[in-house]
């Protein structure tokens, strides 16, 4: 009997932790300052993982990305109100 208490208390306790998780990356996707900046960045995490993994903004500086957005954009095939969006939360990546 006591037995059959203890898995159900360890199940109940593994079936909680994703759940969390869930919450706190809800959290920080929707702590962006303007809703360009949150639409730049979910297009940003959806169109820039297909052909090689997402890129950290902050390991390339305002001058190589004014070089590379352009070049990725063509790549992606992104029409221009898409590139500005991401346009929008690369610069505002790179000041926080
Ligand atoms: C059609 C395929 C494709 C898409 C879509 C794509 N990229 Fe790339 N990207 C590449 C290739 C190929 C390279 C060069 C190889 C590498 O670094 O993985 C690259 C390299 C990069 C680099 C590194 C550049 C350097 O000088 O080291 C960055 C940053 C980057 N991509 C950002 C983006 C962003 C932002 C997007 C979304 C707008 C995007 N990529 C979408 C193909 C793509």
């Amino acid at each position: 009997m006591k037995k059959i208490i203890l898995i159900g208390t360890v199940a109940f306790f593994a079936s909680c932790t994703p759940k969390t998780a869930e919450v706190v990356e809800t959290a920080t996707s929707t702590t962006y300052p303007t809703a360009e900046i949150s639409q730049g960045k979910g297009l940003y995490d959806a169109k820039c993982s297909k052909c090689h993994k997402l890129k950290v903004v902050d390991n390339f500086t305002t001058e190589q990305w004014s070089k590379i957005l352009p070049d990725m954009a063509g790549k992606a095939k992104l029409p221009d109100n898409e590139t500005a969006l991401i346009q929008e939360f690369i610069t505002w990546e790179l000041n926080n």
